[in-house]
């Protein structure tokens, strides 16, 4: 769907409904909620005074019009305290405004944009920041089921804005809130597909389709050429599959080629992952469909770079392969060599993300010589027990980039936190046999896996996001606001706005 932006006033709108809002503390309603009040006859601020209509982030009141205005009905969204809202607030409080209103059966709505007035946040970012919300709360995934459900679709949403002279404003903050919206919901289809449609194969159709789309340049490094290049860990990985292994790379050259290599950006894309050899145990195996999470963003992510054109050029790498079990697979004993010359003992054929990545990470680095490099990866059920699901681990060795993720991290919700990489972690992963083992065991698993992957970045500026817990942080099962259950699309966003924030510097 379309989000159309258009000038005008909520109160004499035409449409099922529309969306007005509500701080904490206020009595006299203002702006777009004041004229809906007045054309309800003070309905609003009557129903405020009772309690009747709460002002709490994310609450939701629904008042039916009674034919005083166009639409039929008025949704009021709760926006917490003045001072505390934020551009992630709107989001979140845009998304609940419009589902409100979608799950009571209306079609065609209009909303104003939270945050522009009493929150005083910029007219764009917030415009920006309503759009996603709206795009990003309205996704669902319901396209395996053969029977309708409760829940009906829009037809439209209009984002009305009062004053025209912020138009322009709302019209490029909304614009480019769709881009990145409709990229990270493109992520989120990706890892919410099962694995038997969304292969490597069908991955690396995915990121050729956007290629050809948004003339970005594509290839893909398949099994005989990977194993010609050296990439002995992303080819034992694998190893144990029929489905053909791909090493996707797409390319935006938003600053030229004369210009420095630029941005790396390389997503762990394990389109199953039943631990190999070491298989998992049964339950919650299926999850494991999602373990491409990270490929899927950074595919998302450079659609939506190639779409909003910053000066700065950004390549994205996909190490895609399936982790099963079978007469070809990788075994614990093993050694391979990854494609920097690293010899690297496996003692557990589950730790697998970190062996694709290697051969990502080392491609990055020293044959593209791309920097800074950042990665994604659902790498280690230790970071959920670790971090929850509403953090992703971040691990670098370049205080400044980890100070720019944290910033774009709270700002797109996909919020980081710094995690240490001290030395002497490293200990638990060095081999008897070989330069390396792929895993530490248990305790600091996650710390043990960034070490690991530290390996092979050499002095590259690089960051490393542990986006495991419940495949895509932000899921967490529950839905809120904006934020999907499953598979989320995390750090689609965060990508986005790291090569936006590096073009502008
Ligand atoms: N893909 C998993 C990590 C994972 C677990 C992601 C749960 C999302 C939810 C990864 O490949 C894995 O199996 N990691 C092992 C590492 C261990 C064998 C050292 C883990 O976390 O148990
Ligand atoms: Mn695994
Ligand atoms: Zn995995």
């Amino acid at each position: 769907m379309e989000l159309q932006v258009s000038s005008g006033n909520l109160a004499t709108w035409k449409g099922d409904g529309v969306v007005v809002n509500l701080f904490d503390g206020v009595t006299t309603l203002g702006g777009a909620t004041g004229a809906v009040d007045q054309a309800l006859n003070g309905l609003i601020s009557k129903l405020v005074q009772k309690g009747d209509v709460k002002s709490k982030l994310g609450s939701i009141t629904i008042i039916h019009t009674y034919d005083k205005l166009p639409a039929d009905r008025v949704c009021v969204v709760g926006l917490g305290k003045a001072e505390e809202f934020t551009l992630d607030r709107a989001r979140i409080v845009a998304a609940a405004g419009v589902k409100a209103l979608r799950n009571s059966g209306a079609k065609n709505i209009a909303t104003i944009i939270h945050g522009a007035g009493v929150g005083a946040l910029d007219v764009e970012n917030a415009a920006q920041a309503n759009a996603e919300g709206i795009l990003l709360g309205l996704w669902r995934f319901r396209k395996y089921h053969t029977t309708p459900d409760e829940v009906g679709a829009l037809d439209s949403v209009t984002l009305l804005e009062n004053d025209s002279a912020k138009l322009a404003s709302v019209e490029a903050g909304v614009a480019r809130g769709q881009v990145i919206a409709n990229a990270t919901n493109l992520a989120r289809e990706m890892a919410n597909e099962p694995g038997n449609v969304m292969t490597p194969t069908r991955m690396s159709e995915v990121a050729r389709d956007i290629a050809q789309k948004c003339g970005l340049e594509f290839y893909v490094i398949d099994r005989a050429k990977a194993k010609e290049l050296g990439m002995g860990a992303f080819f034992g990985v694998a190893q144990g599959s029929d489905e053909p292994p791909a090493m996707i790379v797409l390319r935006y050259w938003g600053a030229g080629k004369d210009a420095a290599p630029g941005l790396g950006l390389v997503g762990k894309a394990i389109t199953f992952d039943s631990g190999g050899i070491s298989i998992k145990p049964g339950e919650g195996m299926q999850d494991m469909k999602g373990d491409m999470a990270g490929g899927a963003a950074t595919i998302a992510a450079m659609q939506a770079i190639a779409e909003l054109k910053p000066k700065i050029n950004v390549t994205g790498i996909i190490p895609a392969t399936e982790n099963l079990p079978s007469g070809k697979a990788y075994k614990p004993g093993d050694i391979l060599k990854a494609s920097n010359g690293k010899t690297i003992e496996i003692v557990n054929t589950d730790a697998e993300g970190r062996l694709v990545l290697a051969d990502g990470l080392a491609y990055a680095t020293q044959v593209l010589k791309l920097s800074p490099v950042v990665d994604a990866a659902t790498l280690t059920g230790a970071m959920g027990i670790a971090l929850g699901v509403h953090r992703t681990g971040m691990f670098s060795n370049d205080k400044p980039l980890t100070e720019l993720l944290s910033k774009i991290g709270d700002e797109t919700g996909e919020r980081n936190w710094a995690m240490p990489m001290d030395a002497e972690y490293a200990e638990q992963i060095k081999s008897e046999w070989a330069d390396i083992k792929n895993s530490g065991g248990r305790p600091a698993g996650s710390i043990t896996a960034a070490l690991f992957l530290k390996n092979f970045v050499g002095d590259t500026p690089w960051a490393h996001l542990d986006i495991a817990s419940s495949v895509g942080t932000n899921s967490g099962g529950k839905e809120n606001g904006y934020k999907n259950p499953w598979g989320n699309g995390t750090p689609t966003r965060t990508f986005v706005n790291l090569a936006l924030a590096l073009a502008n510097k």
